[in-house]
């Protein structure tokens, strides 16, 4: 295969803020997370653009660089870090709060995580029900809140002379929204959001800031946020990559890892039944219907894309998927998620899988919000725009052009990182056929 031309990258020099609005058990993770790992005390696990190679040219050329080696990323040094929250905790006292960090490795960072103080958020309780923000923005319009943000965001990068921004959404799930004709264009959402239209939620207002300021945004929620129409004009307007939805971490990681090696051998699946029990604030959120909806929306798509019915209607024609999370206060952040997987095989005999994961939620994501910081900046670099569908390997339900199916399959998923065509290396193909004599 031909080499293709290196993409232009702009050199990651300088500062990287990453913005997170919501500084709860996800974001003060992934910040005490960075901290540590500067400071020698933890490693970086979990986290492709620390910790993963590629594998460039033939198998016998043995040439497999890390990652952060073979495309410009910012250095774990050069990142700072702001964010909003409707509690004013710092973030020590959050991550002390959330329960996911031993208190030993927190009072080791304890200066630098108290340095780190929450900007009054935007929040209003019609979107996430369970919570009553005490530490919140006033303002008369939506459109005001947005130039409060952007203010925020402008003092944040003047501070610390930062070069570069993105934003990756950590706050609560929202209540299940759908689009609708003030999401259809940027004319009508900006009317939408100076006439304080209902249908724009406080996660838009922060997308919207950050992508008119030209600044990257992930949605590590299954919020509908950037995937609408508005969202996609703005960002084509201002050059601004955006990709989400939803961190893809716990059930749905293994779900997506275990249906395309069913599929792979042509095992058939009667039905697949999920259950969760977990404690922290987003399974309270959760507990909620509405934030739930969009949260079960999320995760059920993932096996009709993966298995294909209409493909193969002897084998997944009509299998039944459930999906269900339980608030279950004293397990904290430490999920527990059951599988019980009914397939079929030859002749129709069927046979159970049974999966029992205790997993910790904020771990999972930790690795996730520093990739698609690091990723989305290098997209910006590379001058990259819209959707980043190549970053579906993050999210549990990846957004895509209108006119494409999303991506779930993880392996897929890996090949879609587009590292190598950015450097105009070759595709692998993983074909092999010129290591054969035949083809010699
Ligand atoms: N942990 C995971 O594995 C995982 C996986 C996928 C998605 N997520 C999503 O990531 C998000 C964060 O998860 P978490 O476990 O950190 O939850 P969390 O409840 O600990 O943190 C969310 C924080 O957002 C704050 N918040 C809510 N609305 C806000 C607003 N409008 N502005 C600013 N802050 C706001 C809350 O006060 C809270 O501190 C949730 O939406 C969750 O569904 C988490």
């Amino acid at each position: 295969m031909e080499k293709l031309p290196a993409i232009e990258i702009q050199p990651a020099k300088g500062r990287l803020g990453i913005l997170t609005p919501g500084m709860g058990a996800v974001a003060t993770t992934f910040i005490a997370g960075i901290i540590a790992i500067r400071k020698g005390l933890g490693k970086p696990i979990g986290s492709l653009t620390q910790m993963g190679t590629i594998r460039i040219g033939k198998r016998t050329e043995k040439k497999f660089p890390l990652i952060k080696e073979f495309v410009p990323l910012t250095n774990l040094e050069d990142i700072y870090f702001g964010g909003w929250d409707i509690f004013e905790d710092d973030a020590y006292q959050s991550a002390l709060k959330s329960g996911v960090l031993e208190k030993t490795l927190l009072d080791q960072i304890r200066p630098e995580l108290e340095a780190i103080k929450p900007w009054p958020a935007v929040f209003d309780k019609r979107y996430v029900k369970k919570l009553d923000g005490t530490y919140v923005k006033q303002a008369r319009t939506k459109w005001d809140y947005a130039q409060m943000v952007m203010e925020d965001i402008a003092r944040f990068k003047e501070e610390h002379r930062l070069d570069r921004l993105v934003m990756i959404w950590c706050g609560s799930t929202e209540v299940y929204l759908k689009q609708q004709d003030v999401h259809e264009n940027l004319e009508a959402f900006e009317k939408g959001l100076k006439e304080n239209h209902p249908g724009i939620a406080p996660s838009m207002i922060y997308a919207y800031a950050a992508i008119k300021m030209g600044i990257p945004y992930a949605n590590g929620a299954p919020n509908l946020t950037v995937d609408i129409p508005a969202m996609y004009e703005l960002a084509r307007e201002t050059r601004t990559p955006i990709a989400g939805k939803d961190f893809k971490t716990g059930q749905t990681l293994m779900k997506t890892i275990i249906a395309p090696g069913l599929k792979a051998r042509l095992l058939g699946l009667h039905g697949w039944f999920s259950t969760n029990i977990l404690g922290n604030r987003d399974g309270e959120v959760l507990d909620d219907p509405e934030s739930f909806k969009t949260k079960e929306e999320s995760k059920l798509s993932v096996l009709e894309y993966i298995l294909q019915p209409e493909l193969y209607p002897d084998l997944y024609k009509n299998f039944y998927h459930k999906v269900r999370i339980n608030y279950y206060p004293p397990r904290g952040d430490n999920k527990e998620g059951w599988d019980n997987i009914d397939i079929f095989g030859w002749l129709g005999y069927s046979m159970q899988i049974k999966i029992d994961f205790l997993c910790r939620d904020s771990i999972l994501a930790a690795p996730i919000v520093l990739d698609l910081a690091l990723f989305l900046d290098l997209a910006k670099r590379a001058d990259f725009s819209g959707i980043q569908e190549w970053l579906s390997f993050y999210f549990k339900s990846p957004m895509h052009l209108p006119e494409l199916y999303p991506e779930h399959d993880l392996f897929i998923q890996l090949m879609k990182l587009t590292l190598r065509f950015m450097r105009g290396e070759e595709q692998i193909t993983h074909l092999g056929a010129d290591y054969y004599d035949f083809y010699k």
